[in-house]
């Protein structure tokens, strides 16, 4: 999603989407997930990670790469072929079962929140954006519930209508957040990545 301009043959000519197929990366977005993580030391300190929205698992190949010792556990609604020490839930991020399963199979806190979540594209950006918003909100409220208290998220956002308030209630759920564009997502997306770290108001007993 994004609001794309041109069609899927110049999509395919393109830099990052070349450089994806060279590189073995299931998805262009790796190179996003890679220079948010050099430029933001996204990695740093952090052992446990829940990617949301993870197939078909670019960013899980990066994760994989930059620390092969990351426990990972990845959801999404569609499967993902297997990587090597990651845990796939196949599952819905907004229903709680699946909120359910992240939690077993965390058992605890965890150091990072990762979510690449988008709608299937209906072709009306004002309804892809607000779904692409309700599934942020939903990334929002796990990681508010499941993250240590260091604990940090990257979250894919699209700026349209109902942004400014959705940044108003993450701000009130972290002490710090910001707004991230990589140079791999295209310039004539609306598209984001906010990155918000230590969760507050809330007790969460044996968080680190
Ligand atoms: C842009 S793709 C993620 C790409 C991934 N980061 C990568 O690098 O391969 C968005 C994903 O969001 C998933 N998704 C959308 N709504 C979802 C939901 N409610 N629950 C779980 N996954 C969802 C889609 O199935 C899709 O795989």
């Amino acid at each position: 999603m994004g609001r794309p301009r041109g069609g899927q043959k110049e999509r395919k000519k393109e830099h990052y989407y070349q450089a994806a197929k060279r590189h073995g990366y299931r998805s262009r977005s790796a190179y996003k997930l890679r220079q948010i993580a050099k430029t933001h030391k996204l990695l740093l300190g952090v052992d446990r990670v829940v990617e949301l929205c993870s197939s078909p698992g670019g960013w899980t190949q990066v994760l994989r790469e930059l620390d092969p010792s990351l426990q990972i556990v990845a959801v999404d609604l569609e499967p993902m072929l297997p990587l090597e020490g990651v845990k796939f839930i196949q599952g819905d991020v907004l229903d709680e079962k699946t909120i359910e399963r992240i939690k077993a199979l965390t058992g605890g806190s965890v150091d990072l929140v990762l979510s690449d979540c988008s709608p299937k594209v209906s072709g009306h950006w004002e309804l892809d954006v607000v779904r692409q918003l309700s599934l942020v909100e939903g990334a929002i409220n796990i990681a508010h519930s499941i993250l240590g208290n260091k604990g940090k998220i990257l979250s894919k956002v699209f700026q349209g209508s109902g942004f400014q308030e959705l940044m108003v209630s993450v701000r009130k759920k972290f002490n710090s957040v910001k707004l991230i564009k990589p140079a791999a997502s295209r310039k004539t997306s609306a598209e984001m990545y906010l990155l918000a770290k230590g969760p507050r108001g809330r007790s969460l007993s044996g968080s680190t």
